[in-house]
């Protein structure tokens, strides 16, 4: 393992905390038809791991956002790189997220959905950095809670690299991480 990474979350802690999650929302949707809509590229993953631990019928959308502008100010312009292509008009609609940092990335999607008619918006992040959120986001599913440092691994990445390591980290000594960059 490079010197640079300090793992926070196991394979094994990982997979147990998506089953956990995948059970509540099994549960909670149970008779229902839901849409889960994946936000690329950060949560791929995670989507791929939670939605194959769900016991109801899913539809699976992916969505890829570009954020620019400092990550601290919580009005960050998001731009639409992939859009939702599924027809979410009266559906119960579950955003996939990887990390919720400033929240103003699910933020704009809630909108995006509530524009398009969905019945019902609920939210699941693995990861949940609250002490950096400028906009208020319902998170009705939250894996880990973490502090304020920046992690690479299960999808995450910097500087496009580290999406593929099956743990998640903490990325130290690296200053030039790429949160308020480019995302996904
Ligand atoms: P926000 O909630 O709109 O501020 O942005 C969340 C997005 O920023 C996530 O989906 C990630 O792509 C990226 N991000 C934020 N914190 C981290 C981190 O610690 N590691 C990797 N990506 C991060
Ligand atoms: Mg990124």
């Amino acid at each position: 393992m490079e010197e640079n990474l300090e793992i926070l979350f196991d394979a094994q802690a990982i997979e147990q905390k998506v089953a956990e999650l995948a059970g509540r929302i099994s549960q909670d949707y149970a008779g229902k038809d839901l849409v889960l809509i994946c936000i690329l590229k950060g949560a791929a993953i995670f989507a791929a791991d939670l939605s194959r631990h769900l016991t109801i019928p899913v539809t699976l959308d992916f969505v890829h956002l570009s954020s620019y502008g400092s990550a601290m100010v919580s009005s960050r312009t998001v731009t639409v790189k992939k859009d939702i292509d599924i027809d979410i008009r009266g559906k119960q609609v579950l955003l996939v997220d990887g990390i919720i940092d400033t929240g103003n990335t699910v933020t704009f999607l809630i909108e995006r959905c509530r524009e398009r008619g969905s019945a019902g918006i609920k939210v699941v992040t693995l990861l949940d950095k609250h002490s950096r959120r400028t906009a208020a986001v319902p998170v009705d599913y939250r894996g880990f809670e973490i502090p304020d440092v920046f992690v690479v691994g299960y999808g995450m990445d910097c500087r496009e690299k580290y999406r593929n390591l099956p743990y998640i980290a903490v990325l130290k000594n690296d200053f030039d991480t790429d949160r308020g960059g480019s995302m996904p």
